[in-house]
């Protein structure tokens, strides 16, 4: 397992539209485990596959709570099956977009479709945390950060915001 870098936004490889992952086999259970191990260190409770710059439709999660065992969760090929109408609002953030929060409504409660990590076809009722991670996780495999989901006025902040951080990183590397 690896510890990969996360890619920060902006950046047009956050914004592709990922592949259908087909068997499940070593390389796709490879980048499984390094998802897993690359959201630890970030104290993050999710990560997709473009975010460490693989165009492949597979997201991990893991929501927890402190006292809690963990519990993590591979999925490839996720798909939303049903969605409650009742929504719910939560603060999200993202681990590309690092120190960033903003309000995003969802569904309060999904059905979700996956392959699990030995190449079963699962199905997963979610609501409250885990429902909003999952949908915030797929939504990169559409290239939707949860920003695209706010104000293009608040969106066009954080990412000029982030932008500038960026460029005084790359220059202090320099
Ligand atoms: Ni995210």
């Amino acid at each position: 397992m690896a510890v990969l870098p996360v890619i920060i936004a902006p950046d047009p490889r956050l914004k592709v539209r990922c592949q259908a992952v087909g068997r499940i086999d070593a390389e796709v259970r490879r980048l499984m485990d390094d998802l897993l191990e690359s959201m630890g260190p970030a104290k993050g409770i999710g990560l997709a596959a473009p975010q460490v710059g693989i165009t492949r439709r597979v997201i991990v999660v893991d929501v927890h709570g402190e006292d809690e065992e963990p519990n993590p969760l591979a999925l490839a090929n996720p798909e939303i099956l049903s969605a409650s109408d009742e929504v719910m609002v939560n603060e999200e953030g993202c681990l590309s977009l690092p120190e960033y929060y903003a309000e995003v409504r969802r569904a309060a409660a999904i059905q979700v479709r996956y392959v699990d990590r030995q190449g079963k076809v699962c199905e997963l009722a979610a609501e409250g945390l885990l429902a909003t991670c999952i949908q915030h996780e797929m939504d990169h495999l559409d290239g939707i950060l949860f920003v695209d989901h706010i104000s293009a006025l608040k969106r066009n902040i954080i990412l000029r915001k982030l932008s500038k951080m960026k460029r005084a990183a790359g220059e202090a590397a320099d």
